[in-house]
């Protein structure tokens, strides 16, 4: 049986539109989903939108519309970049949907008979764009810590969560699962965190009315965080028989800006439902653009359909993965966007394959050569050497989520080739006749971009399939299993292919 591999990105707010932040997130899962199933995996890979909450409710009125409505609204705007984007997700879920009231309504239910809920009243600052309570210690000049806008003292009857009963164990799951929290400084943060003791938890409101009800007393609605983190559940089939097919869940990536509702809320929550935690939370870092915090009042913020439109949806992904260190901030700019499209693409990667090809083409009428009669891959050291390194470096830094690691390695083996040509000089060979050499040449520059694009496959889908229609090779790269192609033995064979040109696959820009 194949093994499952289930990832989520958090589900976004529909009283935003989607900007690049929310693409980052997403363009990474899909990096991560195209590359376990190139291993064999069997992928789940979830996204949706979180349709709920006083957030949504209050965007709504201002818009002079309904939260339903609005949400139809928005939601299109995320499935649309998705589309445009090439993300491969199995799923979208949306928090209005009925699968996922009904995982909502068991979940809560479980945790009360588990005795964690319970009828209080609470009073506290509560800041309402981040949807959350604050101390007053924690007040900075008497606004929200994290937003630094005015927050409001709040009294009512809610429900709560007996979150501070989970601490100790929250712990030490920590402890004996050092990969539960990634990376270390977020593991760190969340158990310094700890050490200072959880406060119950507030898991009801009756101030709105925009929500999933809670069960047996319908004037309060669930906390926005209780109804939205369930959806990772939901999605599995959640509370149907079968849902273990795919939970607990592998991975959840999210912005370190939510590291605590995942880290934990949602572990605690499952914890008292009895029910499965995730295996690992990773947290990435915050993108800012030219320097500057992306803000609608700024005018700032960064349209991902505005630069797929202008530069392209794999230009745009290769950036986001390759720019920073997943799990470090990054800043934006269209300069940087730019210099890597030039740089990488365009010179390094993109005429590589044209110039291998035109010459494939001028020299032997466009028939890429075999290697010494029989199917062999990269085979002429030390061109042969970087392709091995890379089949160990390649696989251990995606498995690590170092996605920008894989990709300069990838570059490695690019550069290499591009060495290759200049140190082999085809041309020479072809003047002086050395049909031989000149055939192993060609054959290893093919084979070498053969691999190349299967690498850069999880990053630029399309970019790696037309590679693989220029060199001739008659499949869909999504098909290929990476095990397979690497091995010198079981690839899918250039030999004898018929290349086809075409104009440069990724324009220069000026
Ligand atoms: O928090 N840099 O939704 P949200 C990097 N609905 N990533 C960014 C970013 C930036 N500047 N801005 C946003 C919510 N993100 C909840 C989640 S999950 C059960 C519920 C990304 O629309 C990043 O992934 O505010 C962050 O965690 C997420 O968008 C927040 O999206
Ligand atoms: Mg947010």
């Amino acid at each position: 049986m194949l093994s499952k591999f289930y990832l989520t990105t958090p589900i976004y707010y529909v009283n935003d539109i989607p900007h690049i932040g929310h693409a980052y997130t997403t363009v990474a899962a899909d990096v991560l989903a195209r590359y376990k199933r190139l291993k064999g995996f069997d992928v789940l890979f979830l996204t949706g939108t979180d349709e709920h909450g006083q957030k949504v409710e209050t965007a709504a009125t201002e818009a002079g519309t309904t939260p339903k409505e609005l949400a139809d609204k928005v939601v299109v705007r995320f499935q649309d970049l998705w589309k445009v984007l090439n993300i491969s997700n199995d799923d979208f879920i949306r928090t209005t949907e009925d699968r996922h009231k009904k995982a909502v309504n068991e979940i809560w239910n479980l945790v009360k008979e588990a005795g964690d809920i319970f009828l209080g009243e609470y009073e506290d600052w509560y800041c309402t764009p981040c949807e959350t309570f604050v101390t007053e210690l924690q007040l900075v000049e008497g606004k929200c810590p994290d937003c630094h806008r005015p927050v409001d003292k709040l009294k009512e009857e809610s429900y709560f969560f007996r979150l501070s009963a989970y601490g100790d164990k929250l712990l030490k799951h920590i402890e004996e699962n050092p990969g539960f929290i990634s990376p270390n400084v977020r593991r760190n943060e969340i158990t310094s965190f700890l050490k200072e003791g959880l406060r119950d938890l507030s898991v009801s409101r009756t101030t709105f009315d925009w929500g999933i009800h809670v069960p047996d007393d319908t004037k309060h609605v669930m906390y926005v965080w209780f109804d939205a983190l369930t959806n990772y559940l939901s999605a599995t089939g959640f509370p149907e028989e079968g849902y273990e097919k795919y939970w607990p869940a592998d991975l959840h990536i999210i912005g370190k800006d939510i590291l605590r509702f995942h880290t934990l809320y949602w572990p605690s929550f499952l914890m008292s439902a009895g029910l499965a935690l995730p295996e690992k939370v990773f947290a990435h870092g915050w993108w800012t653009v030219e320097g500057k915090k992306m803000s609608k009042s700024v005018g700032n913020v960064v349209d991902p359909f505005k630069v797929v439109e202008e530069y392209g949806a794999d230009q745009f992904r290769y950036f986001l993965m390759r720019e920073v260190p997943f799990g470090g901030d990054g800043d934006f700019s269209i300069e940087s966007l730019k210099s890597r499209i030039n740089g990488e693409l365009a010179n390094d990667l993109g005429n590589l394959l044209q110039r291998t090809v035109s010459m494939i083409e001028k020299y032997n009428d466009g028939v890429v050569p075999g290697c010494e009669g029989t199917l062999c891959g990269v085979n002429d050291p030390p061109l042969s050497d970087i392709f091995v390194t890379l089949s160990g470096a390649y696989p251990a830094h995606m498995d690590s989520l170092e996605f920008s690691k894989a990709l300069s390695s990838t570059w490695e083996a690019i550069r290499e080739l591009n060495g290759y040509v200049e140190r082999c000089a085809p041309w020479t060979l072809a003047k002086e006749g050395d049909t031989e050499r000149l055939g192993k040449v060609l054959h290893n520059l093919a084979d070498g971009l053969r691999l190349v694009a299967l690498y850069v496959y999880p990053f630029m889908p399309a970019t790696a399939q037309e590679m693989w229609d220029r060199l001739g090779i008659d499949k869909k790269i999504e098909d290929a299993n990476f095990e397979a192609e690497v091995d010198t033995e079981d690839y899918t064979p250039v030999d004898g292919n018929i290349v086809k040109p075409g104009a440069p696959m990724i324009p220069r820009l000026d």
